[in-house]
């Protein structure tokens, strides 16, 4: 039997289907552990929400969107094509499921499209991109990298990704990121990277607020800078998945300059 995949897992705590019993199981171990993980998981859907329509309201007419996962409600091309249908959209991830699923919900619409490539590779990701034809670099791009930077680990040097990634983009570019964070509840998050390694062999890293910011070097953050998931500019009571000071994730948007 396979391990559990990051993609399911999370696929299986938002209430999913594109997932197997090993995935869900692994989910409910998780949960076991931390009973709030399904509202985390929900919170962080929430962020991605706010943070692609601030960016459309800021004038950024086209997403990448990395580490994308399985779709489920609110994907980002429909929460864009909202706004404006012309608008375009890549989705990528390194995980080749959860790239079939997203090309299956995005047949004959031409203005969103699926890629395979990893985040850990920025020069053979940006080419891949570029070869999509979707996305143009001399125009502001809008970059999603939610909820996937703790998918990789410190020898990978994350932030030194999110800086060659950085270096592609036109000035006025923007970057939302989501993370989760050993911040409030250190123990939790203690807890749920032993049973990320245990179980998907990928794990899980939990960063402090320190080196989520770090992330964001070079850029201009957008306020209130790197905070809670609920906290990140919450539109009603309906972004309040969770308790005030003890979200498992932090998040940020920021500008180039
Ligand atoms: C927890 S899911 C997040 C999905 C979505 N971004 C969200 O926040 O709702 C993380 C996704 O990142 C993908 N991923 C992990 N490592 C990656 C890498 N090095 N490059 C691209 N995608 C990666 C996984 O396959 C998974 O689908």
């Amino acid at each position: 039997m396979q391990h559990p995949s990051p993609a399911r897992m999370y696929d299986a705590l938002l209430g999913g289907s594109h997932n197997f019993a090993v995935d869900r199981m692994a989910a409910e171990m998780a949960i076991k552990l931390v009973p709030d993980l399904p509202r985390l998981a929900l919170s962080n859907r929430a962020f991605l929400r706010r943070a692609v329509r601030f960016m459309v309201e800021a004038g950024i007419r086209q997403f990448v969107d990395i580490g994308s996962g399985i779709p489920t409600a609110g994907n980002v091309h429909e929460i864009v094509h909202e706004l404006d249908p012309e608008a375009r959209v890549l989705y990528i991830d390194i995980d080749p499921v959860a790239v079939v699923h997203s090309r299956t919900i995005l047949s004959g619409n031409e203005q969103a499209g699926a890629i395979e490539a990893d985040l850990r590779e920025p020069e053979a990701l940006l080419a891949a991109v570029g070869e999509t034809g979707l996305i143009g670099f001399t125009q502001p791009v809008g970059l999603l990298l939610i909820a996937v930077l703790h998918l990789v680990a410190d020898e990978d040097d994350p932030a030194g990704k999110v800086a060659a990634l950085r270096a592609a983009v036109t000035p006025d570019s923007y970057i939302a990121i989501s993370h989760l964070s050993s911040e409030s509840r250190p123990e939790d998050a203690g807890k749920l990277g032993t049973h990320s390694v245990n179980e998907t062999k990928v794990g899980i890293h939990f960063r402090d607020k320190a080196a989520i910011t770090e992330m964001f070097q070079g850029w201009d953050m957008v306020d209130p800078g790197v905070v809670e998931l609920p906290s990140w500019r919450p539109e009603s009571e309906r972004d309040q998945h969770e308790q005030p000071g003890r979200s498992l994730g932090l998040a940020g948007v920021a500008r180039k300059g």
